[in-house]
């Protein structure tokens, strides 16, 4: 196919952002950042520049609070030296003439004692415990048990939003290009949205409106901080990663998406799966059709997607644009890859989560290899 007809190589106008392809980076935990303070350093330049080729970087999820860490190593967006780091990645990459977003995140109950501010329970819309949900909290810790969280008090949600809030501004000064908002894969805007987790019966459980109260109040704080065409946000409807289950998926994310339109919202993301790359039963087309009803905006697909998988979706409709994971991790030049249809480096799951240069900035591009040969 030649590349002028090619889906993935047809720019793609997001917001104020004009994307040359359609290949964007997902939000990839990585834990590398240095200690103390989780701040990103020049190994984490390094890595998101060297894969600035994207049509948009989402950064890995990034903890708006010391309250929203959830594991060790993972860069937060709450002090000035993170700041300071992060924007020396931006700066890296927009030399390199990309795009990058961050991705804010709160973690909610999916965290550990030792994670939190004065040792504290971690925090939930409800006191339940994620069922053989694990974190590590130190390098040499391994996995260990996550426990029951604490529910969070109804006058407490007004200070979620001012993390969130201030994670957003923190971004932009940072040099972002904009924010995702993080409501996936059972963090804790996911848990107040999907009826597992959530047994409130205040206004912000119950009902899918309310469920979905705070997660829209901390849109809306962060819209007030970006414009809506530089936010987006991301959800997995269907997803079971951390103990996560919704009674009606259809109806919540059918709403949520009507409600995301009405705010007006740069884009949204969709993990169309369970969890890395499970659909071996197909993708949830059905929860997929009601979010598409109701959101008109541009729509992202993530799910261990091939290439032609990809260029499949989006010359059907079915997407606008595709966010690949691992694929990323191994080929920083994945868009030139996909695009001479090349074989791609393959990834090395040992080396996903913290530790060195190994695994995250030494995978060669074609270029190298062709050096190399
Ligand atoms: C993880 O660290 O395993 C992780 C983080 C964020 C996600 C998913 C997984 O959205």
């Amino acid at each position: 196919m030649s590349n002028q007809n090619d889906p993935l190589f047809q720019p793609c106008n997001l917001g104020k952002l004009t994307l040359p392809n359609r290949v964007l980076m997902s939000p990839l935990t990585r834990s590398r950042s240095s200690q103390p303070g989780d701040i990103p350093n020049d190994m984490n330049v390094r890595y998101y520049q060297q894969r600035a080729s994207a049509g948009l970087i989402l950064s890995e999820a990034t903890q708006v609070s010391p309250q929203g860490k959830g594991y060790a190593f993972t860069p937060g967006i709450h002090s000035p030296d993170q700041v300071a780091g992060w924007k020396k990645v931006t700066g890296a990459v927009h030399i390199a003439g990309g795009r990058i977003h961050m991705q804010l995140w709160h973690v909610g109950r999916i965290s550990h004692p030792e994670l939190q501010p004065n040792g504290d329970k971690p925090v939930a819309p409800s006191a339940i415990k994620p069922e053989g949900a694990k974190t590590f909290i130190s390098a040499d810790s391994g996995m260990v048990d996550i426990p029951e969280p604490r529910a969070l008090e109804t006058a407490e949600m007004a200070d979620i939003v001012e993390q969130y809030r201030q994670g957003a501004l923190n971004a932009k000064q940072a040099g972002f290009d904009g924010v995702e908002v993080h409501a996936a894969n059972g963090y804790l805007l996911d848990q107040f949205i999907k009826s597992g987790s959530n047994q409130r019966t205040d206004e912000y459980g119950g009902s899918v409106e309310n469920r979905l109260r705070l997660p829209l109040m901390v849109i809306e704080a962060v819209i007030a901080v970006w414009g809506k065409d530089r936010v987006g946000v991301r959800v997995s409807p269907t997803g079971s990663f951390n103990a996560m289950d919704d009674n009606n998926p259809i109806e919540t994310f059918g709403t949520f998406a009507r409600h995301l339109n009405d705010l007006g919202i740069g884009y949204l993301e969709v993990v169309e799966d369970s969890f890395q790359g499970n659909h071996a039963n197909g993708r949830p087309e059905d929860v997929i059709d009601a979010i598409r009803a109701g959101f008109k905006g541009t729509y992202i697909a993530n799910g261990a997607y091939t290439a032609d998988e990809a260029r499949q979706r989006i010359r059907e409709g079915r997407c606008d644009l595709v966010t690949f994971g691992r694929p990323f991790i191994a080929n920083p030049d994945l868009p030139e890859r996909f695009r001479q249809n090349a074989p791609l480096n393959e990834w090395d799951d040992s080396t996903f989560y913290g530790g060195d240069e190994h695994g995250y900035t030494d995978y060669p591009t074609l270029k190298e290899l062709e050096k190399s040969a």
